[in-house]
């Protein structure tokens, strides 16, 4: 069975958060990388993947610096005349941010991509990936990475001779299952509204356990598709993340990467 779909696709950058761990001072979609706001590079890998009809923004709240910063981006990150361009104030936490966005998808909006804008060196063939699933009939899809550290699950523990507080291990799943999941997620606009509406639902302590969208859309018994992600799409969390990121912008490890 085949079921192509078509319609316009929004791409929502939530770009809200404080950068605690890079420990900058000032939110992280405003750290210099390459010389330039973070985000900077994040619009201008989405206008260059050439698949938004509307671009919507997230920025703190009363952040002017940042929003001159995307009132600069709508001009200078060559995105097409038609494209809609939104810029609004996040939310308290990620899915707060990604409520404020979804409260001014257009109408004719048929699907909607959620990009970290911490990731600001994605390249456009993770887009084309999850873009063309969502064409194919998927109505969720992220992009995820086999993991290469082996991964345990702990709990609290105490030592035997000293009491001492550490964690124990209480299982390890099996590696070659586990993947490591990046943004774009891409969805089906109301799938994505009735997950939020979920979302908010839940209890402070339920909440905090949510880092993207698709938990939402799997706690609704929806199936989630996953696609090949990239090396390049790094999360810039920690001081050396960014450092990386800097070296990958220099690009002398450019031919011996491979991955789209
Ligand atoms: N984000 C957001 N609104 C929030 C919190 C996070 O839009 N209230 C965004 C961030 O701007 C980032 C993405 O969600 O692009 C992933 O979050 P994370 O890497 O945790 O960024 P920060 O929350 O800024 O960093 P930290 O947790 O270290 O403070
Ligand atoms: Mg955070």
């Amino acid at each position: 069975m085949t079921e192509v779909k078509s319609g316009k696709c929004a791409v929502v950058i939530v770009a809200a958060g404080s950068g605690q761990r890079l420990g900058h001072g000032v939110p992280k979609a405003r750290v210099p990388l390459g010389g330039e706001p973070m985000l900077a590079h994040t619009v201008r890998g989405v206008v260059k993947a050439g698949i938004a009809d509307q671009i919507c923004i997230a920025i703190p709240a009363g952040d002017d610096e940042l929003a001159e910063i995307c009132r600069q981006l709508s001009t200078s990150s060559g995105a097409p005349a038609g494209v809609l361009w939104n810029v609004v104030d996040g939310g308290e936490d990620r899915a707060g941010s990604v409520q404020a966005a979804l409260a001014v998808i257009a109408g004719d909006v048929t699907t909607v991509l959620i990009h970290d804008a911490a990731r600001p060196l994605t390249p456009s063939g993770v887009f084309d990936r999850i873009t063309s699933a969502l064409r194919d009939g998927a109505t969720a899809v992220i992009p995820a990475l086999a993991v290469v550290d082996t991964i345990k699950e702990v709990v609290p523990a105490e030592l035997p001779g000293t009491g001492a507080g550490l964690e124990k291990v209480s299982g390890t799943p099996a590696r070659s299952r586990l993947r490591a999941v990046q943004t774009p997620q891409g969805f089906d606009v109301e799938l994505l509204r009735r997950a939020h509406r979920y979302a908010e639902t839940l209890q402070p302590a339920e909440a905090a356990q949510i880092t993207d969208d698709a938990m939402l859309v799997e706690a609704l018994g929806e199936d989630v598709y996953v696609v090949q992600g990239s090396t390049h799409s790094l999360k810039i969390t920690s001081p050396t993340d960014l450092l990386l990121a800097e070296a990958m912008l220099q690009g002398p490890l450019r031919p011996r990467w491979v991955e789209g």
